[in-house]
């Protein structure tokens, strides 16, 4: 049996991986996808971010590319207004908490939310939902790196990588809802925690939510 598939993507022919997600054999052919929250590693995705939608020919509506493992023959849209229109809304909802000051943050002109607003020509500065301000205090307690949840997309990066590197998981998620936070064990400053300052997590950050002190100098 052949170990790849032939699908189109937005009418280009591209050879997969059996059993890959859509998402990466896009991205692989360097065609754009916005992500936030994939992670390649992971066998079940949790597709929290709702940005990668596509449009698959013989289904209703628009799925996460990040969910959706290939299959011989499949075509795939990465633009329709439906498309447009949910990834449009995902990302207004995302930056609805966001602390936006792009000047005074160290992932400036290297932030996924700055990728995705130009690779799909939408504005940081969203109108439409109510901005919600946090009172999140930076967490500066370790020598190298800092963080700061009012930059945080809660996209999972540094929950997953962090698992990886230290088996007991020093940080996760805690709380629901719009009050879902990234925290150590008992909300602890990191250094406090059994954090060994090891900065994987910073590493995999997308935005400038975990940053190098260095950085932001
Ligand atoms: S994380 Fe990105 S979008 Fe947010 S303030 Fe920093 S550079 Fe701007
Ligand atoms: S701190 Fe960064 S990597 Fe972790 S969830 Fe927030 S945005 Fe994602
Ligand atoms: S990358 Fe698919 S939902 Fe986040």
């Amino acid at each position: 049996m052949s170990e790849h598939v032939t699908i189109t993507i937005d009418d280009r022919k591209v050879k997969a991986r059996v059993g890959e997600k859509l998402l990466w054999t896009a991205l692989e052919n360097d065609i754009y996808i916005p992500h936030l929250c994939a992670i390649e590693e992971e066998k079940r995705p949790n597709a929290s971010c709702r940005l990668c939608f596509v449009e698959i020919e013989g289904m209703s509506h628009p799925v996460t590319s990040c969910t959706k493992t290939v299959e011989e023959g499949m075509v795939v849209k990465t633009r329709s207004s439906r498309v447009d229109r949910l990834v449009k809304t995902g990302f207004e909802l995302l930056l609805s908490d966001h602390d936006l000051k792009c000047r005074e943050c160290p992932a400036n002109r290297n932030c996924a939310l700055q990728k995705i607003a130009k690779g799909r020509g939408l504005k940081l500065r969203q109108k439409r939902f109510t901005l919600i301000e946090r009172d999140y205090e930076l967490d500066d307690s370790p020598a190298e790196f800092a963080f700061n949840r009012s930059r945080c997309v809660l996209c999972g990066q540094c929950v997953w990588a962090d698992r990886r590197e230290n088996e007991i998981g020093v940080i996760g998620f805690a709380r629901r809802g719009i009050n879902r936070v990234v925290t150590t064990f008992q909300d602890l400053p990191l250094a406090e925690s059994i954090c060994k300052e090891c900065t994987v997590c910073v590493d995999v950050c997308p935005v400038g939510a975990l940053y190098y002190k260095k950085t932001a100098e």
